[in-house]
């Protein structure tokens, strides 16, 4: 039996509550939430043994072998450090953390205590995207040229997953002050690993970020509003290929649209998870004729979930781990730092760097 201990009990905790409680030999023995109601009607709900108030109080409590972390963004990385120290696996949700310095000490700390690590990356599990990345690697689209990505939202221009002005859900969402880096760490984290997982990575990137005015009435002014909510990236990737990404919460009738266009010289696919996660449209040159979009069904493929349970019990680290999620924290802040610079940053596995002498030591408050 492998035992969880979920730690933040709001909307995304719910889910990993949900997935792990259906699978075999694992259990959820304990939750905690800073809110008590919260985290006792979780584990009412969920039927889990244990509630507890702080992470300190669920790791010194109940035995578990693994934390999922899935609190707000900017509590990951004291927690997770937290459950590394004390020996615990650990699935992060994503942004891994809210700052590449963060996320490396987080990925230097798994690596050195070997525990298995992942960072919740959820479209990854989109079987057309498995499918996507081993159609490049076998050659199939020849060499890619262009990417073409959006992750399109809209829950500032309407209801339907209630009103932002009304819950802090959406409210610690738009404040830097909370540790929020907007629309860019929200979805665009997921967008920029979906867009170059199938090509390795990013290399640079040129962005602009803009935070549209909002009518605050009523909101305590604990929150700030700071945060972006529109990002348009141009981006260079590890095999030369350019492209777009871009991401917005202004995006209506958009509840949450993820797309993907794969541009190469033999061929191309797309992926709209709209439409379905399970297939994609290939179209291949035929001899040098362009040819007609298919659609191509593809293999079911293990949620992370399912992943990181088979890495506990076998040893064997899968992806995407935390150190892909701070490559990726790199690719976010060359993003901050290239909107405020309004030039292209370099993105690496050391953090992201601006090709010139005038380096900032930090990215710079936007
Ligand atoms: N992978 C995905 O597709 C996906 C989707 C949505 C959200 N997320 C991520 O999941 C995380 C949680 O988002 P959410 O929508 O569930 O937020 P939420 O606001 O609904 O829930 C967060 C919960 O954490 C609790 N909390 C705050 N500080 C805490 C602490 N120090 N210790 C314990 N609990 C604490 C809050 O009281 C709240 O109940 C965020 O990092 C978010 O970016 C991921």
């Amino acid at each position: 039996m492998i035992r969880i201990g979920i730690i933040g009990t709001g909307g995304m905790g719910n889910q990993h509550a949900l997935r792990f409680s259906r699978m075999k030999r694992v259990e959820v023995v304990s939750a905690c939430d800073v809110n008590r109601t919260r985290v006792e009607t979780f584990c009412a709900e969920h039927s889990i043994g244990h509630a507890y108030c702080s992470a300190r109080d669920l790791l010194a409590g109940q035995p578990v072998d693994a934390v999922s972390v899935a609190t707000p963004d900017a509590m990951h990385a004291s927690i997770a450090l937290l459950a590394i120290e004390k020996g615990r696996h650990v699935l992060c949700e994503k942004p891994l953390a809210t700052s590449y310095e963060d996320a490396a000490r987080m990925r230097d700390a798994a690596h050195a205590a070997g525990v298995i690590n992942m960072v919740n990356f959820t479209y990854r599990d989109s079987p057309a995207l498995q499918a996507a990345a081993k159609l490049v690697a076998s050659g199939e689209l020849g060499v890619v040229r262009h990417v073409h990505a959006h992750y399109l939202q809209s829950w500032l221009a309407q209801d339907e997953w209630g009103y932002w002005r009304e819950s802090p859900t959406w409210l610690w969402r738009l404040s830097k002050k909370h540790g929020s880096m907007g629309v860019l760490g929200d979805v665009g984290v997921h967008i920029l690993d979906f867009a170059s997982m199938p090509l390795g990575g990013i290399s640079s990137v040129r962005c602009t970020l803009k935070s549209f005015e909002k009518d605050r009435t009523g909101v305590a002014d604990d929150y700030d509003f700071e945060a972006n909510d529109s990002a348009a990236i141009t981006a260079e990737f590890e095999n030369g290929a350019i492209g777009v990404i871009h991401t917005t919460r202004w995006a209506v009738p958009h509840l949450n649209s993820l797309r993907l266009n794969l541009y190469g010289d033999k061929g191309s696919i797309e992926l709209d998870l709209d439409r379905s996660a399970n297939e994609l449209l290939i179209s291949r040159n035929v001899g040098r004729k362009c040819g007609d979009w298919e659609h191509l069904r593809c293999d079911a493929t293990p949620s992370i979930f399912e992943r990181f349970i088979t890495g506990i019990r076998s040893g064997e680290q899968d992806q995407p781990d935390f150190a892909r999620g701070a490559l990726i924290q790199s690719a976010l802040e060359a993003c901050e730092v290239s909107s405020a610079m309004d030039r292209t940053v370099r993105v690496g596995e050391n953090g992201y760097s601006v090709p010139s002498d005038a380096t900032p030591e930090r990215p710079p408050v936007l």
